[in-house]
């Protein structure tokens, strides 16, 4: 199972199952992830930057290609 750092919050681990968002893995052990819109894509406040293990996350849905596209988030 995918292991998330998160490194802002002096390295916590938090399991990430499969299909599990990253929002729900945190949620889930408790971490307050600020997300204003309720994980809807309509605001980026639950935005990361991932450091490394890109290759585990599933395809960009459709609200985080339409971010990509408008230059609000890299990769
Ligand atoms: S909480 Fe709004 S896009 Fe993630």
């Amino acid at each position: 199972m995918p292991l998330l750092i998160v490194l802002n919050l002096s390295g916590a681990q938090v399991e990430v199952a499969p299909g599990q968002s990253l929002l729900a893995a945190l949620q889930g052990v408790g971490i307050d992830w600020m997300h204003a819109c309720g994980a809807k894509g309509r605001c980026t406040t639950c935005r990361i930057e991932l450091a490394a293990g890109l290759d585990n996350l599933a395809p960009l849905t459709a609200a985080e290609e339409r971010y990509r596209a408008a230059g609000r988030m890299s990769a």
